[in-house]
């Protein structure tokens, strides 16, 4: 209809002014931007749920970059349309090639991307994170905000992926993690950048789970993830109480950011994924907005819903119309179902056994990647670079920041730029709640 409309205007110009003959030069397709605000994402005043899979052609094991070769995404974009998908997660992308032709694609079909910006080269090392934190990881990670900041089906970007895991141990790289969390936004904010939301993708540790929640969303709002989001493998041919799904509601309801899972899907069964009807339930949209279903094709771990051969051929396995069959038959609810119109921080956990953290001290940033900032992180490496995380040379944290437990607008490191920052976000408050009660708190948080 909006077609329609536009032409018949375009014709009119043109026979009354023949200059208009003209032809502009194609516009990449667009999707309207999503922010987070609240406990939620939004697209201008509308709920955004994540209704999305995880995309990995060739598993976790493969260095390749399905969004860099057009006949692999094309061909398999097809297939997220008739699955009626609005959002792939990708995990790693080689920020050297061209990734124009895959992102309109996708935005032609309706379709966001959530985008790891780490690789395996360049990374947080979990065993060994103090050298892995270098002007050289945060340069390649920033080339990568670069090359995707410029689409606006670009909807968040992971600083990290199971950094922290079962292992014991591993929760000591939970700081560096957090920095990462704080330099991106930092450089998107400096860039001045689309707010492209940033957070953490956490493994399914109930030892630690609420932990790493809680870690990355307290502290100084600069220090503050934009969103959280963990995998998880709990609904085995069950449903919502058997899987403790309700206790995970109880368990964050008021965290204060925008939830959603980063993988779900488990597969000891043959599944019907009943995880998307209660995503997309009352009962979970006023702490939850959706989720990725691990995953799209079939790999060794055996939880693909299509298998594509060795000539590229793609075959759609059963569970795939058990998927698009769920997507279909329980919509994304109307409304603001739930959500909450501030977002707030919640306090630190306190460091024990389990969580090896000082929820005090914060690694600053490594003075080599302050340049960045000013100038932009220039070219990336992509998948060819020597890799960084032992990249001593290129400069490592000189020193710790303290006091980073306290919450409040910049209390630790920040400047009240970053707290603008954060209020830029949460302007979607204006839109969901009425002037009034926006504009008291817009007041309250200047001060
Ligand atoms: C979930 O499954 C359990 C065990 O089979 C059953 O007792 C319970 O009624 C089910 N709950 C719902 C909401 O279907
Ligand atoms: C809920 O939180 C409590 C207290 O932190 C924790 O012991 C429990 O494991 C959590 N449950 C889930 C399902 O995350
Ligand atoms: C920062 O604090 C950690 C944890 O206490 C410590 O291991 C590290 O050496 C400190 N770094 C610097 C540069 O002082």
């Amino acid at each position: 209809m909006h077609a329609g409309l536009v032409l018949s205007g375009l014709v009119a110009l043109v026979a009354a002014t023949p200059t208009v003959e003209k032809q502009l030069p194609n516009r990449a397709a667009s999707l309207p931007a999503v922010t987070a605000s609240g406990n939620a994402f939004w697209v201008g005043n509308e709920r955004f749920y994540i209704r999305g899979i995880d995309y990995q052609p060739g598993g976790s094991s493969s260095d390749d970059d399905p969004l860099a070769h057009p006949d692999i995404c094309l061909r398999d974009i097809a297939k997220f349309k008739k699955l009626g998908v609005n959002t792939i997660r990708v995990y790693m992308v080689d920020n050297t090639l061209d990734h124009d032709e895959c992102m309109t694609a996708l935005a032609e079909a309706g379709i966001y991307l959530v985008l790891d910006a780490n690789t395996p080269k360049y990374s947080i090392n979990r065993k060994d994170p103090f050298p892995s934190y270098n002007g050289a990881y945060l340069q390649n990670v920033f080339a990568t905000i670069d090359v995707f900041q410029k689409y606006d089906n670009t909807l968040a970007f992971f600083s990290g992926n199971e950094v922290i895991n079962e292992e014991p141990g591993t929760t000591i790289s939970a700081p560096y993690v957090k920095a990462v969390t704080r330099d991106m936004r930092r450089y998107i904010k400096e860039r001045k950048y689309r707010g492209i939301p940033v957070g953490y993708s956490a493994a399914d540790v109930s030892e630690n789970r609420m932990q790493t929640a809680h870690y990355f969303n307290c502290g100084p709002d600069d220090t503050r993830s934009d969103f959280f989001a963990f995998n998880d493998y709990s609904w085995c041919s069950s449903n919502y109480t058997v899987a403790g799904w309700d206790r995970k509601v109880a368990n964050f309801t008021g965290y204060g950011l925008p939830i959603f899972l980063s993988e779900y899907g488990c597969n000891t069964n043959k599944r019907d994924f009943g995880e998307v009807e209660a995503l997309m339930s009352s009962e979970m949209t006023g702490v939850y907005s959706g989720g990725l279903m691990y995953e799209y094709t079939m790999e060794t771990n055996k939880y693909g819903i299509v298998k594509i051969s060795s000539s590229g051929e793609v075959t759609e396995l059963d569970e795939f119309a058990n998927f698009r069959s769920a997507l279909a038959k329980y919509p994304a609810p109307s409304g603001t179902a739930g959500a909450t119109a501030t977002t707030s921080a919640v306090d630190c956990p306190a460091q024990d056994a389990a969580w090896e953290v000082d929820p005090d001290i914060l690694p600053a940033m490594p003075t080599t990647a302050e340049k960045y900032f000013s100038e932009g992180a220039g070219t990336g490496q992509g998948f060819a670079g020597l890799g960084s995380q032992t990249d001593w040379d290129s400069g490592v944290s000189a020193q710790n920041i303290t006091g980073t437990s306290k919450s409040g607008p910049g209390a630790g490191s920040g400047t009240s730029e970053d707290a603008a920052g954060r209020l830029n976000l949460g302007a979607g408050a204006i839109f969901v709640t009425g002037g009034a009660l926006a504009f008291s708190l817009f007041g309250t948080l200047l001060l």
